[in-house]
């Protein structure tokens, strides 16, 4: 090697163990390698020697470029895995350090009273039933006895979606929990007792609906099951739920497609101050009835070995209710400051029978 690649040579190696970080060794690798680098410079002089002396310099040249291209990657190499090193070290994670209670996120009020909901009736021997949120047209409407054109369809501001295939019935997002009841029934014979809650659907927006809300569905079925069953069941529930062991409950003569005969189901009130199982005045709570034999035979089941009771009920109405809440919105924008006012401990599971 002569003198000046000798040189060359002893410099960048120099600079490869002075460079400390990536950026720096950059500045090397360009310095030397570069468009105007010094070896790249002595690459291009060697046009203007002659062929004996450009044969035996030009293979000089580029041993020392290949030598200098792996010194650098070499450098680079050391470099970044010293930098993920120095990472992982600044990153390090206690694993074994204790939680932070204050850190501790909160119960939305709907899981909650999905919870309460789920122990008081699970005391009664109920179990959970689910369903879709996309429904058939069958399922949520026309096994409930309640056929195209009804005029309750009306009532429900229903979101149709489109048939899953061309010929296919229409689809619906659910307006209410009930499509679950035919399921059930069609699941397995009776006897039945369940409980379904979860999301339902209807275009409908202000301060006391939502377009997407929360219902609860009860269904149950046996060979002698009585309106004074369902009576039972029901004033027992309102009771635990508010936690008013004398809640006054009212039963009031309505009219459901899926239920004969049907009761809407009222709680004392007062209507001034807003409290519960106070006053002279009445709030309707849910709707209820008995089973009607059409859908019982529309879900397969013999009306005449077999009926029973179902009902329905907002979740978001009776937690507003028992926590005093009168907006419905900020149940579903996330605000964490609603949240901390209203969440529950994740620590303090939901009791039956809170204070009766
Ligand atoms: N599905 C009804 C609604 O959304 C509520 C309802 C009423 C459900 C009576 C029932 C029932 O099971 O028996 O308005």
């Amino acid at each position: 090697m002569t003198d000046d690649l000798a040189t060359l040579a002893a410099a960048t190696a120099r600079e490869l163990a002075e460079a400390r970080d990536l950026r720096t060794l950059e500045e090397v690798r360009v310095a030397v390698l570069g468009k105007s680098g010094r070896l790249t410079a002595l690459l291009k002089a060697l046009g203007g020697l002659p062929p004996e002396a450009r044969r035996a310099r030009g293979a000089a040249v580029n041993a020392l470029k290949e030598q200098l291209t792996a010194a650098i990657e070499a450098r680079r190499a050391a470099l970044e895995e010293a930098a993920l090193a120095a990472r992982l070290g600044a990153e390090r994670v206690d694993v074994t350090l204790p939680a932070r209670p204050s850190a501790l996120g909160l119960i939305h009020p709907i899981s909650r009273t999905i919870e309460e909901i789920a122990a008081i009736f699970g005391a009664m021997g109920f179990a959970l039933a689910e369903g879709p949120d996309i429904e058939s047209d069958w399922h949520n409407f026309g096994a409930l006895n309640i056929p195209a054109h009804h005029p309750a369809r009306a009532d429900h501001d229903t979101f149709y979606l489109p048939a899953s295939a061309p010929g296919q019935p229409p689809r619906v997002l659910r307006t209410h929990t009930s499509p679950v009841q035919v399921r059930t029934m069609l699941a397995a014979p009776p006897p039945i007792r369940v409980i379904a809650m979860g999301r339902t659907y209807r275009a409908d927006h202000d301060a006391t609906h939502s377009p997407m809300f929360h219902q609860c569905e009860g269904l149950a079925l046996d060979r002698a099951l009585t309106l004074g069953h369902l009576k039972g069941c029901l004033i027992d529930f309102l009771r635990a739920y508010f936690a008013l062991p004398t809640l006054p409950v009212r039963f009031r003569a309505s009219y459901f497609p899926f239920t004969e005969p049907s009761m809407e189901v009222d709680i004392g009130w007062d209507r001034r101050s807003g409290e519960i199982g106070q006053g002279g005045d009445w709030l309707e709570i849910l709707g209820s009835g008995m089973v009607h034999p059409k859908v019982l035979a529309n879900a397969g089941i013999d009306p005449r070995e077999w009926q029973g009771f179902a009902f329905g009920m907002g979740i978001e109405r009776i937690t507003m209710l028992k926590h005093g809440i009168n907006d419905l919105r900020p149940f579903f924008e996330s605000d964490p400051r609603w949240l901390r006012h209203y969440g529950f401990s994740p620590l303090a599971p939901a009791l039956l029978h809170e204070r009766v």
